[in-house]
């Protein structure tokens, strides 16, 4: 459940996009998840994205930080390290007292989860202003805005009670001003800069074709695959000579564990079509050198067949010679009883 709604609370956060052509990650955020099961259960969740990788993770059982890379720290001392993870201790266990003496006051059921993001963005390389968001059972709950909680329409006066709730601590509306205003964007550029190499890296595609389920008689689906490249942005085509084929079925980019991207692209065509259709892939760890894959008897399929018909001919070829060789090199008298 809780991995179902991370996407959602993603597409609500602006700024976590990749455009074509490379640009750094332009946001830093954090997310919490809090799971209420019971009147005395609760678990929590915390990771740190830059952009859309993930930095740091949240050990709940110890109440510290994960630091996911050699460079997920920053430019920060280990006090100022120390005194954050004090600090979302502290966050996760308040918040979770809140939600729990308010259940019937708030009108809530368990189980329920809230998710908290927040963190800051870069506009053309200058820190902005952060941004805090509040859902509840996946949807939007509350904002940050203007120093103070706005209840978000969807959440009816339920988001209204909690936000003026939030408001009358006024100590509360000063730390996540600072977090957002001064921590998270002094965190964010120490931390592109300490990731530098890592996040400007470049990591080529492997691409390969396959066919896909079959559509129907006398038609096929080729499917291009292109993956393990890094950074984000690539360019993959159906093409005919230097022309782009329509229709071409794009996936989305989906990341490996290790932080390099696949993707898949496929088109339907009618079988006596195939032959001569390739596959562009354009990325910019490839220079001007697009990789560029032949569908029909120099594709990978073909290659496979190949790479086992032949060795297996070579050898009944050889084994047949050999026979001979030795039938024809022994003796008459010899020959007769084995054969
Ligand atoms: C809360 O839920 C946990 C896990 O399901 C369970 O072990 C525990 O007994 C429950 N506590 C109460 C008070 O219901
Ligand atoms: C989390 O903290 C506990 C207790 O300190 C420790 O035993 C465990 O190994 C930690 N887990 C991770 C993933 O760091
Ligand atoms: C932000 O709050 C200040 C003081 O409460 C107010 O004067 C200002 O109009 C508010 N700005 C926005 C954009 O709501
Ligand atoms: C970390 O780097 C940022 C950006 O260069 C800078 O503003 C900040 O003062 C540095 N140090 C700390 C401890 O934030």
């Amino acid at each position: 459940m809780l991995f179902l709604q991370l996407p959602l609370l993603l597409a609500l956060l602006p700024g976590a996009d990749s455009k074509d052509g490379f640009q750094e990650p332009v946001s830093f955020h954090v997310m919490g998840i809090l799971s209420f099961y019971n009147r005395s259960w609760e678990q929590n969740v915390g990771s740190g994205w830059l952009g859309e990788l993930q930095t740091q993770g949240w050990n709940s059982s110890s109440g510290t930080i994960i630091y996911l890379w050699p460079w997920s720290r920053g430019n920060f001392s280990n006090e100022e390290l120390t005194e954050l993870e004090t600090l979302f201790r502290t966050f996760f266990i308040n918040f979770a007292l809140t939600f729990h003496n308010r259940i019937i006051q708030w009108q809530l059921k368990y189980p329920f989860d809230i998710q908290v993001a927040g963190g800051c963005e870069l506009h053309s390389g200058e820190a902005s202003a952060g941004f805090m968001q509040v859902a509840y059972q996946g949807s939007e709950f509350l904002s940050f805005q203007n120093n103070s909680w706005l209840p978000s329409p969807k959440g009816g006066g339920r988001a209204k009670l909690v936000s003026s709730l939030f408001n009358l601590n006024k100590g509360f509306l000063e730390i996540v001003h600072r977090l957002l205003t001064d921590t998270c964007p002094r965190f964010h550029l120490g931390l592109l800069d300490a990731g530098k190499a890592h996040l400007q890296r470049r990591v080529r595609p492997e691409a390969w074709l396959s066919p896909g389920p079959s559509p129907g008689p006398g038609r096929l689906v080729l499917v291009c695959h292109a993956s393990g490249f890094y950074p984000k942005p690539i360019w993959v085509t159906w093409m005919r000579g230097e022309r782009e084929q329509q229709g071409t079925q794009r996936s989305d980019v989906v990341p490996h564990a290790d932080g390099t991207w696949y993707l898949r692209v496929s088109l339907e065509v009618e079988a006596r079509e195939a032959p001569g259709l390739s596959c562009r892939v354009r990325h910019s760890s490839l220079g001007d050198q697009d990789i560029v894959l032949y569908w029909g008897h120099r594709s990978s399929v073909g290659w496979i067949f190949l790479a086992v018909t032949v060795p297996l001919l070579l050898l009944a070829g050889l084994a047949f010679w050999a026979r001979k060789r030795r039938t024809l090199c022994q003796p008459a008298s010899s020959r007769l009883p084995l054969e």
